[in-house]
């Protein structure tokens, strides 16, 4: 690995600091390199808060000396937003070279910054860990260049398909480290979604967790639950899943259709889960409202997690982009789990997790 490479890591790390946190923006880290020693570092936070080239100048707190080289995981904005242009602030802080990362995937800007810093004198290498640069905003880079949320299948399989461990056995497929690697996935998907079946089943949370500094932590993000007929909120409040009556209810949503009774809708309504309805929650019909829904209220992610039926739907529906599969070590699941159908992933990554393995890509029609 080369200087620039090892500093792009640097720069990598401080991006992900911000792991679900900067939506819709991309993450972003910055490493500012004088001498061949770091003086400076930032990343963006969150929306809206300065941009990391921005953040790293700032925490400098002086103006870069001669020489010095800006390292960015995301080539610099180049127009005029809320917080100015950064390939501005970069000629007007005097840097002599600035290493980039993965360009804007916006093609309307893509490598545009490239062009303007290099007109200024400024020297420019672009490309550095292009991979795991460009992987860190997989939501941003759907979003920015589609207009639609990034819609990801998540499932754990037995290493033979079935998506249920034999009957009688533990609840979990796969092991503790592929259980803490899917909450980390869940931190970073603004929305998650269940079919109502997995809700019957398990009566999932579908909250984040973690553990930090050595403290549990809990968090929650918009959750979505495909229920055409409300069936799950169908009996006594009393009875129902706790995804309708924790601390978190609203930020629930159950997608049903007009043929959902009115009384258990009023009910879920008045209970603070929200209801949308739409013809069909089904095929491309129902999963392009459903997208669209999304789109409006600003979800740029949805993180699918199941069961079988709901991910099969999707699948055959064209609606899934990304897919996450992780599959146990064990073969021999249970029929009553369903069967997910073989999904076809391109420019997959791979990680091992224990006795499990995440494999992940983009899903291909
Ligand atoms: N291994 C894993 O990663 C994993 C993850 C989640 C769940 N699970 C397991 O999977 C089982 C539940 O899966 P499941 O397949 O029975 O149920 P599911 O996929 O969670 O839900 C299916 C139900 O959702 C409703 N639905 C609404 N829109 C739909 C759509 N577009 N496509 C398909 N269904 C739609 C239908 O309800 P109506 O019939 O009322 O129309 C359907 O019966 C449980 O045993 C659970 O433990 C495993």
């Amino acid at each position: 690995m080369d200087f620039d490479e090892t500093m792009m890591g640097r720069a990598l790390e401080l991006a992900r600091r911000a792991w679900g946190a900067t939506h819709p923006n991309p993450m972003v880290g910055a490493v500012l390199v004088e001498d061949g020693a770091v003086v400076a570092e930032g990343w963006h936070e969150r929306d809206g808060g300065p941009h990391a080239e921005r953040a790293a100048l700032a925490a400098l707190g002086r103006r870069p000396a001669p020489g010095a080289t800006l390292y960015v995981t995301l080539e610099p904005c180049s127009t005029e937003g809320r917080t100015g242009a950064c390939c501005d602030l970069i000629r007007a802080a005097g840097i002599a070279r600035v290493v980039i990362g993965a360009t804007d995937p916006n093609p309307a800007h893509a490598g545009r910054a490239v062009g303007l810093l290099r007109a200024a004198g400024i020297e420019v290498r672009s490309g550095v860990r292009r991979v795991e640069c460009a992987d860190l905003n997989l939501i941003f880079n759907h979003w920015i260049t589609t207009g639609r949320p990034l819609m990801a299948g998540k499932i754990a399989t037995t290493r033979d398909g079935f998506s249920a461990p034999p009957p009688g056995t533990s609840r979990w497929i796969t092991g503790e480290a592929a259980r803490v690697d899917a909450h980390r996935w869940r931190r970073l998907f603004p929305g998650i979604l269940v079919g109502a079946g997995t809700v019957r089943a398990d009566n999932p949370a579908l909250t984040r967790r973690w553990t930090e500094d050595g403290m549990e932590r809990e968090e929650c993000g918009r959750r979505f639950v495909l229920d055409p007929l409300l069936t799950t909120a169908a009996g006594a409040e009393s009875a129902w899943p706790r995804l309708y009556t924790d601390r978190w209810r609203e930020r629930t949503t159950v997608v049903a259709t007009p043929a959902a009774d009115a009384e258990t809708r009023a009910r879920l309504e008045a209970a603070g889960v929200a209801v949308w309805e739409q013809e069909t929650t089904r095929g491309p019909a129902g999963w392009g409202g459903f997208a669209r829904r999304c789109a409006t209220e600003g979800v740029t992610g949805v993180l699918i997690e199941g069961g079988a039926t709901v991910l099969n739907d999707a699948l055959a529906a064209g609606a899934l982009d990304y897919g996450f599969l992780y599959r146990a070590g064990f073969a021999g699941g249970s029929a009553w789990g369903g069967k997910v159908e073989r999904w076809n992933l391109t420019a997959a990554l791979g990680a091992r997790l224990g006795e499990d393995q995440l494999t992940r890509g983009r899903i291909l029609a």
